[in-house]
């Protein structure tokens, strides 16, 4: 039941604070400030000996596998690819008993994704699935599972299972740096605590979407649009963008801020929108250039950001729309949620069918 909301898809992101305290539960060791997997089969030596981590996965789960490259490249230093499960097995990726090919599957059922989930494990890979469903296919044929407690996602459009997936990553991102020694105590326990902040400051945004709404229905005009980040910032818009065209059938593109000045720059026209993420301070000024570059070509921009620059950003573009401040390793988990939000009231704008988008499955067993 849709609990008082008007549409699963709006009930499923008001539950991400729930399904990020819950993925997290129990595996949190709060006296050693350390995280605790003893569900995981991958021993200590196995870990030690990973040469490279491969993510597999389809769709939303794909964009949360961009954010967990960037989680285990950086906590765990293991250089980290990211595949779409239909064209994995088909580019002969190379494979290793020192591979650990991770598939993310909210359904468990994605027939690519299980397809190459079992290519791999016939190569000698270590497959680790992270899914929402015990159960399921996907978990059954797995090496290792890693349980996503997001609860039943029923909206077409994935919400709290991208999200949960994060807190997923977040964690066994921190698991390899504990078991490798890349990262000390202190260090761990600094993201820990600000994991543990996500569910209040995503509570927050919930109670703030006004501005998001009031924003979703002037793009609700347009046919086209783009989004622009860098790092973290271009991972989540990208699935800003995928769940803006699922369900509100607005045409939209995720570019690499830098990127749009070699060929894409040639589509900006007078007052299409560009939806610019900034929260990577170490990459601010950067994007602010090329927000610079767009405005320039008349595109009408709004930064989503941080309050502490908003007075700054607002001198380079139209509107701001200010999000919580946490770890830059963490923003998707919060940032996320403004795109989820505002592909929302587009679709609601537009009077599409939220839940159940056209020609979409909630889970697709065809490959
Ligand atoms: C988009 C969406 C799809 C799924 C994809 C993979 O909102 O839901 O892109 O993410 O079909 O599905 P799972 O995660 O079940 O393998």
């Amino acid at each position: 039941e849709k609990g008082g909301y008007e549409h699963f898809m709006l009930k499923e992101i008001h539950e991400q604070p729930k399904a990020y305290r819950d993925t997290m539960l129990g595996r949190i060791d709060h006296a050693n400030h350390q995280v605790v997997l003893p569900e995981l089969k991958l021993s200590v030596e196995q870990i030690k000996n990973i040469r490279n981590v491969h993510i597999v996965a389809c769709g939303t789960a794909y964009n949360a596998g961009l954010i967990g490259r960037t989680v285990i490249e950086q906590f765990a230093r293991i250089p980290v690819e990211n595949d779409v499960a239909s064209e994995y097995r088909y580019r002969s990726p190379i494979i290793t008993p020192e591979t650990l090919v991770i598939v993310v599957s909210q359904s468990g059922e994605t027939a690519d994704t299980l397809a190459a989930l079992r290519e791999a494990r016939a190569n000698g890979a270590h497959v680790l699935a992270i899914t929402n469903v015990v159960g399921s296919s996907i978990a059954r044929d797995a090496d290792d599972v890693l349980v996503t407690l997001a609860g039943p996602e029923i909206a077409v459009a994935s919400t709290k299972a991208y999200t949960s997936q994060l807190i997923a990553f977040y964690l066994f991102g921190l698991y390899l740096a504990q078991v490798r020694g890349t990262m000390n105590k202190e260090e761990v326990a600094h993201v820990l605590a600000a994991m543990e902040a996500l569910p209040e400051q995503v509570e927050a945004m919930l109670g703030q979407a006004d501005p998001i709404k009031t924003y979703a229905e002037h793009i609700a005009k347009h046919k086209h649009l783009f989004f622009i980040g860098r790092g973290q910032d271009y991972a989540v818009v990208q699935e800003g963008s995928l769940k803006l065209k699922e369900i509100s059938y607005i045409h939209s593109e995720a570019y690499a801020a830098g990127e749009l000045k070699h060929g894409t720059l040639a589509l900006i026209e007078e007052g299409i929108p560009v939806i610019s993420l900034v929260t990577q301070e170490s990459v601010m000024e950067k994007t602010v250039s090329n927000i610079k570059e767009v405005k320039a070509r008349g595109a009408e921009v709004l930064a989503i950001s941080y309050e502490e620059h908003a007075a700054e950003l607002l001198k380079s573009v139209d509107h701001v729309i200010t999000i919580p401040k946490t770890l830059p390793i963490l923003t998707a988990a919060i940032s996320v949620v403004t795109l989820q939000l505002l592909a929302y009231y587009a679709s609601l704008a537009l009077g599409h069918d939220v839940d159940k988008p056209r020609n979409l499955a909630k889970s697709v067993t065809v490959e």
